[in-house]
């Protein structure tokens, strides 16, 4: 009977690991996925999903582990789709995320570029400051946590090892509040219930939390009973926000926000910069890395203070207003008006008077900005995962902005931009992989560009 079928296990010599973090082997020249697996292992799996030249194994067990492996520090790891790459020593995850960069660049881009080695952290711990986590009822209990691997089932979150502590301290408390008021956690399938998530932000330089409750239903049930019973236990806690999001949807947040209690935004810092950050704006997730991506990008711009620099996927300023010392004006665009409102409060709390902020989309607004503005000399793009529409690269060019430089948190959609902006005359500057994102496959990256 054949082999290639699920049920059957084999042992397998795992030779590479995909951008998502799973190792990979061969069996009679197809191929096998296994989470958990990284290269140099030699695994006893189970085929769990098989196709015809390819198949997902369960790994079984290790049989000889690679020298990369490490013992996974955090008890949720096997589970837990919020970190991948738990059982990867951290310096062969910065190797690989570095390996990743040269891979989309060589093979989606085809580009050939000196790609430096990653910037990791001194200590990989602890680094997030937000954290999105799901409520749900298993087996009648209530639970909250990360979503499973491939799965809506939720991991009981009881600690986190990337998450300030802070996060996981209030998390628990939400959870233990919720489950003794009665509050019910949201059913996905039958979509009734009410908690939804809990949205939680930490600003590192205060020590300060904000907690946003999202729910299905406009009433949040004992919310004056809930925050009383948080800020009493909480001390750090300073915001706590409603959010409604009714819809049947994996998206996290609704449309509909109000602040219940405390602050309408928490402050943090980066560097020399102070920011204010509202319940819904992006703000980067590791705030010491951040400060290591915005001196990268300040050096790389070599600014005189005399520059027109635009700031395109602005979110609130940050990357801008970190600039704007030594440019003459700052331009910044960005979709979500709440994150421009952030943007411009920002540039107000540091007293920077030549930075300006639209709302609207890169590839419309910047046309527009183009017309205006007659020398624009350098420009920095820091879009989304989908990467720059191809209109904003070409009015880059068009336009001749002379240095541009590029932060991307997905190597994928950065080869194609950086071949386009190849084709339109750009000289790709070294890469700079940084590692925002420690134990997780998620690979950040800034390179400049100038023009021939
Ligand atoms: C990766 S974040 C960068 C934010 C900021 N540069 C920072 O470092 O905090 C991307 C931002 O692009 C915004 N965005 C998404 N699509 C956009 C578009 N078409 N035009 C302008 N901004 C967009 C998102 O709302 C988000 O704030």
């Amino acid at each position: 009977m054949s082999n290639w079928r699920v049920g059957v296990e084999h042992v397998v010599a795992i030779t590479g690991l995909t951008h998502e973090g799973m190792g990979v082997g061969r069996i009679d020249n197809r191929v096998v996925f296994v989470p958990q697996a990284i290269p140099g292992d030699q695994v006893r799996l189970r085929l769990v999903h098989v196709k015809e030249r390819l198949a997902y194994g369960e790994l079984l067990r290790v049989v000889e582990p690679s020298p990369q492996r490490r013992a996974p520090s955090c008890p949720h790891a096997l589970l837990c789709g919020g970190c991948q790459l738990q059982h990867m020593d951290y310096a062969a995850q910065l190797r690989w995320k570095r390996q990743q960069v040269v891979d989309a660049l060589e093979r989606l881009g085809g580009l050939e570029v000196e790609v430096l080695a990653t910037l990791g952290m001194a200590d990989p711990y602890h680094y997030r400051n937000k954290a999105q986590l799901p409520l749900g009822r298993q087996g009648g209990q209530l639970v909250m946590g990360f979503f499973q691997r491939g799965s809506h089932d939720i991991v009981d979150l009881h600690t986190c090892e990337i998450q300030h502590p802070l996060i996981t301290k209030l998390a628990l408390a939400v959870k233990r509040a919720a489950g003794e008021l009665g509050i019910e956690p949201y059913d996905e399938v039958r979509h009734s219930g009410v908690l939804r998530h809990a949205v939680i932000r930490v600003s590192f330089a205060q020590g300060k939390l904000m907690l946003i409750l999202v729910t299905r239903t406009r009433e949040l049930p004992h919310s004056a009973e809930l925050i009383a019973r948080l800020t009493r236990e909480i001390p750090e806690l300073v915001s706590v926000v409603h959010n409604i999001n009714p819809r049947v949807t994996n998206v996290i947040l609704g449309r509909e926000t109000q602040v219940l209690w405390g602050e309408e935004h928490l402050l943090d810092a980066v560097g020399h910069l102070r920011y204010a950050i509202s319940p819904l704006s992006f703000f980067q997730v590791n705030p010491v890395q951040t400060r290591v991506l915005y001196d990268l990008v300040r050096q790389n711009l070599r600014l005189t203070g005399a520059e027109t620099v635009l700031d395109l996927y602005c979110g609130a300023g940050t990357i801008g207003l970190y600039v704007a010392a030594q440019a003459g004006q700052v331009i910044g665009v960005e979709s979500v008006s709440a994150a421009v409102e952030d943007a411009r409060r920002n540039a107000e709390l540091n007293g920077i008077a030549n930075a300006e902020f639209h709302v609207g989309r890169a590839e419309e607004e910047l046309p527009k900005l183009i017309q205006k503005h007659t020398a624009i000399d350098a420009a920095i793009v820091d879009p989304p995962r989908k990467g720059c529409d191809a209109a904003v690269l070409r009015a880059l060019s068009a336009a001749g902005v002379p240095r541009l430089v590029y932060v991307s948190c997905n190597p994928s959609t950065l080869a194609r931009d950086l071949s386009q902006l190849a084709g339109l005359g750009y000289r790709l500057g070294p890469v700079q992989p940084v590692d925002m994102f420690p134990w997780t496959r998620h690979v950040e990256t800034g390179v400049l560009m100038s023009r021939l």
